[in-house]
């Protein structure tokens, strides 16, 4: 997944690429380049490596231009290199391109057969070669641009300048995204707001099928098949200071940081202070229906996924209703059974993730109904879904995802209280008394976040562990599970999430004086949870009897924790519902602090993508 910006204005282009891309740069760091259109030329700059690099070539160079676009990558075909990177110049065409082109080696033996010269190993460069057709027999871009959609196969978006027509910005957006930031006398094209936002927050998201041609005094959009569409501007409240880290030495501290009031933002307007329940605002004509679902699919990737797992004991729980959760990369192979009573749950932070979209366009093909749970407005996915919950945690750049999760977890537990209130299986007073304590959660998560000192001497003591085991029974199993994925995507640690009983079925033949078992242990105050605690405390000992290091996370004051743990960290006494909750800010915060003893990366991790948009 790969980052693209395009401006046309009056400003200085290679600030304003250089700084949209810098915003962009979390969608991947491979390898990044500018083309800036100078009066006679386009003068294009490209390196292996960040946007830094990039920046150091450039330092010297003034330009006049103020057209131009860029590109920040994440290598899908062809390996990260200067010959690779985007933009792509071919004849009379500059491109750069999010995405993947499925049938560009056809495309590619055609193009050599015609004698074309290819240079990179990109799918990008074939499209832009044919573009440079449809540019060199004269037809103008907004004739190409159809033809040339009606050619590919597979996902993209593409900026392109024509040397034909230097006064024109054109978008395409087929499967990936791309958005049109719509300033004073210019235009800026984007695969992310965040690359636009501090320097306009009016917005056009394009949809899929449609492409942009934009001049510095107006936006023409239309389809591949030739209709003209009505451009819709949305006015984005993010200020720009969101974006900036606020002093934090990365993007994901400051996001753990920021779960208190993202989960705050997320739980507001959701209460119906009448009767003191939760009343989710965004339900719209779902409402009506939910009573009549007999069952939930819930799909979704990586940390989304784990959040799913916990959504299906709340549900389970609460309303009484069979939970199913699969990955969104094998849902749609297994020809999954849907039917009318069956609601289809597609969880996105950036609601561009291409295997939960191709999930959500599984299950609109069998004609069930779909709710996404997803925290960018305007994405693919809350555009496509029937209706969208969004979680209001505010722009998440961190690759590893840490506010967005909670604030999936605070979603989907508004959506099993009203479920269970709508289906009579969750009495009012227990409504009522659960909704309550949600309203406290922000306090809560303050309190743990101020556990954050002990956290970092932990991680000091185990940063150099070569493996760690993450356990839980019930509803901490898939906290465990995220904990891992923490660990694993930012310290490059290797580590494994399991039910804590599934142990002794094999894993626990790796527990040595070097493992580190994680075990995630709160007990919750209605009691449910603790006759799990005693199961839970045996398997602790199982690993403690191999000489296993042991870091508990537990409910405050639980002295017999503490005295079977190694380490403890502590979490306020709670509910069921928001135990998990607060049991994943030290897992946060604990991967956190061994990746920046290992001085990883910690907001760009290697090998990853903040939103994965390739299959
Ligand atoms: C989480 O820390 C990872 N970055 C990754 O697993 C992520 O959750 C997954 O790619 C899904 O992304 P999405 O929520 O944007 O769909």
């Amino acid at each position: 997944m790969c980052g693209i910006i395009g401006y046309l204005g009056s400003s200085d282009s290679k600030k304003v690429l250089l700084e949209g891309l810098t915003h962009l740069e979390y969608r991947g760091y491979d390898s990044a380049g500018i083309a800036i259109r100078e009066k006679d030329r386009v003068d294009v700059f490209r390196v292996e490596g960040r946007i830094k690099s990039l920046e150091e070539k450039l330092a010297s160079k003034q330009f006049s231009g103020t057209v131009g676009i860029g590109h920040t990558r994440w290598a899908t075909h062809g390996a990260p290199s200067e010959l690779n990177a985007h933009p792509h110049r071919v004849g009379a065409i500059t491109l750069v391109h999010n995405g993947i082109i499925e049938n560009y080696s056809e495309h590619k033996d055609t193009l050599v057969g015609m004698g074309r010269k290819i240079s990179s190993e990109t799918d990008s460069e074939i499209a832009a070669h044919l573009f440079d057709l449809e540019a060199q027999a004269g037809r103008k871009l907004e004739e190409a641009i159809p033809r040339v959609m009606s050619q590919l196969r597979g996902s993209y978006a593409f900026v392109i300048m024509s040397d034909f027509e230097p006064d024109i910005l054109a978008g395409v957006r087929n499967g990936a995204p791309l958005l049109i930031g719509v300033g004073e006398k210019e235009h800026f094209l984007a695969s992310d707001i965040q690359a636009v936002l501090h320097r306009t927050n009016q917005i056009i998201f394009l949809q899929d099928g449609q492409f942009a041609l934009c001049k510095r005094d107006k936006v023409t959009i239309k389809t591949a098949e030739g209709d003209r569409v009505q451009p819709d501007i949305s006015s984005i409240d993010w200020t720009s200071e969101q974006m900036d880290k606020l002093g934090y030495p990365h993007y994901m501290l400051k996001e753990i940081f920021e779960q208190s009031q993202a989960a705050a933002n997320t739980i507001d307007g959701n209460i119906d202070h009448r009767d003191g329940i939760v009343s989710i605002r965004e339900l719209g004509s779902l409402l009506t229906l939910l009573p009549k679902l007999k069952r939930l699919c819930i799909v979704a990737c990586g940390t989304a996924r784990h959040a799913g797992i916990v959504g299906k004991y709340y549900v389970e729980r609460l309303a009484q209703m069979p939970v199913e959760v699969d990955f969104g990369s094998e849902f749609r192979y297994r020809d999954p059974i849907l039917d009318q009573e069956t609601l289809l749950i597609l969880i996105s932070q950036s609601g561009e993730t291409a295997d939960t979209l191709a999930a959500l366009r599984e299950g609109k093909r069998k004609g069930v109904p779909t709710l996404s749970i997803c925290n960018v407005r305007g994405s693919t996915l809350s555009r496509e879904s029937d209706v969208v919950l969004h979680t209001n945690a505010g722009p998440e750049i961190g690759v590893a995802s840490t506010k967005a999760f909670t604030t999936q977890l605070v979603v989907l537990y508004m959506l099993a209280i009203q479920l269970g209130k709508l289906r009579g299986t969750l009495k009012k007073d227990k409504a009522v008394e659960f909704t309550r304590e949600l309203l406290h959660l922000p306090l809560l998560i303050e309190r743990v976040l101020g556990t954050e000192p002990e956290i970092e001497a932990i991680a000091r003591k185990y940063y150099s562990r070569p493996f760690f085991f993450y356990m839980g029974r019930g509803i901490y199993y898939p906290i465990a599970l995220e904990g891992a994925l923490k660990l694993k995507e930012i310290s490059y640690i290797h580590a494994e999430g399991y039910p804590s009983g599934e142990l002794k079925h094999g894993p626990i033949a790796l527990v040595d004086t070097d493992t580190v078992t994680v075990s995630i242990a709160p007990r919750a105050s209605n009691g449910v949870v603790d006759t799990l605690f005693e199961k839970q405390i045996s398997n602790l000992l199982e690993v403690k009897a191999r000489k296993g290091s042991i870091v508990s996370i537990g409910t405050e004051g639980d002295l017999r924790l503490r005295e079977y743990s190694d380490q403890l960290i502590s979490i306020p006494r709670t509910s069921w519902g928001l135990s998990p909750i607060l049991a994943t800010m030290p897992v946060q915060l604990l991967a956190y602090h061994i990746a920046v003893l290992r001085q990883t990366d910690v907001d760009k991790p290697r090998n990853l993508a903040k939103s994965v948009t390739v299959e």
